[in-house]
């Protein structure tokens, strides 16, 4: 069967890996030919621990969590960073997020039940989602989370009732749809009207929301939320948006009286997924979004409220490796090379679900030039289990170690067990020390929710 999509004719680019700049893990180092991440040797790693596995830099992410702390408050000082835990989520993660001094975005009961397993301060973090159950919203309170982002009148109702019942006082944004259409993939485009996020400007949904959150017992309106979209490389979306939803937040006062204390932006910076990509910096987007908002609250005569940005794949995506063993090399004449690894969509979706592109290396190869080029495939029943389509690459053969950049966000999280596949384990690596914080599955936690 012939790939679904025709795609541009790729030739070698002679890059060894260290050429491959922005998509690289911070701690990213060739030694005899072997990389290095944090100090550890890719290589031996893959040989000790069992491939497929995920590969997560310590320092990167570290460094991300504070580049954002720094340059958002560089402008304004009473900024949260809220990390999306949707990106990338497990214990060791929570408590960098916790240490760090972050909050935490958690999107279902199953993240709050990590978040807390984690104990992480429940009162820092903001519970999401379009459709919480009803469950889900009982655990939220009674965990006592910081902020309920509220997507529907429904879940208004809902949670006010909860909050009665249990005497208490919930505080919550309510998410807002500005109707900006993000510059990126239209799956990952949350902001625009036609959305199932939010409560659109239009028609004066979002504005009866807030009126029924002032008026509802249990309830304290804290502010408002927006999230426009993910992979977003031009800064005039964000832009637009706090425009957009400054103004609304005058409209709020003038009609109800009542003050946004609180605005959160959302996530959506981009990341170098390829080496020609080149996305904004956190010291530009703090920038942007930091001082938009003051200067749009400024010409409201608005007080400036406690101001939230929610990254995800930007502090992970670079900071992940996924580590293969090749397992097959097949040469179909004339058409292309296929070199098959020991993982695949079920560990990375997102080529699939996406068609997203990827810069892989052979970590045993690393100092070579990628001087043929090859698709990888994975080893699943699947035609479009592709990890990466037409991409240059050092010369393969069988049992090299394929080092795929970028995949530390909405891989791991988006795993699945296709096939039957065990999901692999997570290393942490950093100062030449590989930590577990994942184990890989085993056949019997597949059979452990069966009924014999
Ligand atoms: C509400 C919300 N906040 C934050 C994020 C994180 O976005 P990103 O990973 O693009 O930074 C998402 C991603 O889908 C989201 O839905």
């Amino acid at each position: 069967m012939s790939l679904p999509v025709e795609r541009p004719h790729v030739e070698p680019d002679f890059k060894t890996t260290l050429d491959l700049g922005a998509v690289l893990p911070c701690t990213a180092e060739v030694k005899d030919g072997h990389l290095f991440i944090g100090g550890v040797d890719m290589v031996t790693l893959a040989h000790d621990m069992q491939t497929a596995l995920y590969v997560m830099d310590e320092a990167h992410i570290r460094k991300q969590l504070r580049d954002y702390l720094e340059w958002t408050r560089f402008h304004w000082k009473n900024v949260d960073v809220i990390y999306a835990g949707k990106a990338f989520m497990s214990i060791a993660m929570c408590k960098i997020v916790d240490e760090e001094g972050c909050c935490l975005d958690v999107s279902s009961g199953g993240e709050l039940a990590f978040a807390r397993a984690a104990g992480f301060p429940t009162d820092r973090i903001f519970a999401h989602g379009n459709n919480k159950t009803v469950q889900e919203l009982k655990e939220a309170l009674d965990a006592g989370v910081g902020r309920i982002v509220v997507d529907s009148f429904e879940e208004l109702e809902r949670i006010s009732t909860l909050a009665i019942e249990r005497d208490m006082v919930q505080s919550v944004l309510i998410r807002v749809t500005p109707g900006v259409v993000a510059d990126t993939h239209c799956y990952i485009q949350t902001g625009a009207e036609d959305s199932k996020f939010g409560f659109g400007l239009r028609d004066g949904l979002a504005m009866r929301a807030i009126e029924r959150a002032l008026e509802l017992p249990g309830i304290d309106f804290a502010g408002l939320h927006m999230h426009i979209g993910s992979q977003i490389f031009a800064l005039n979306s964000f832009a637009k948006a706090i425009e957009v939803i400054v103004h609304f937040m005058d409209d709020i006062r003038k009609e109800t009286g009542a003050a946004v204390r609180e605005l959160d932006t959302g996530g959506g910076l981009g990341i170098a997924y390829g080496a020609p990509d080149q996305p904004s910096s956190i010291k530009e987007y703090g920038k942007v979004v930091v001082d938009d908002i003051k200067a749009h609250c400024e010409d409201h005569g608005l007080p400036v409220p406690r101001i939230m940005v929610e990254p995800g794949r930007s502090i992970v995506a670079n900071a992940g490796v996924t580590l293969y063993t090749v397992g097959t090399v097949k040469s179909i004449p004339g058409i292309r090379t296929y070199v098959a690894v020991d993982g695949g969509m079920t560990d990375n979706i997102r080529t699939a679900l996406y068609d997203a592109r990827y810069e892989p290396t052979i970590a045993n190869k690393a100092d070579q030039a990628r001087s043929k080029v090859v698709t990888i495939a994975g080893k699943h029943c699947e035609s479009g289990d592709i990890i990466v389509y037409d991409t240059p690459l050092q010369p393969a053969e069988v049992g090299d170690i394929v080092c795929v950049f970028a995949t530390g966000a909405y891989c791991q999280s988006m795993s699945s067990n296709y096939n039957k596949q065990v999901r692999p384990g997570v290393v942490m690596v950093k100062d030449g020390v590989a930590r577990l914080i994942v184990r890989r599955e085993t056949y019997d936690d597949l059979l452990k929710c069966e009924i014999f």
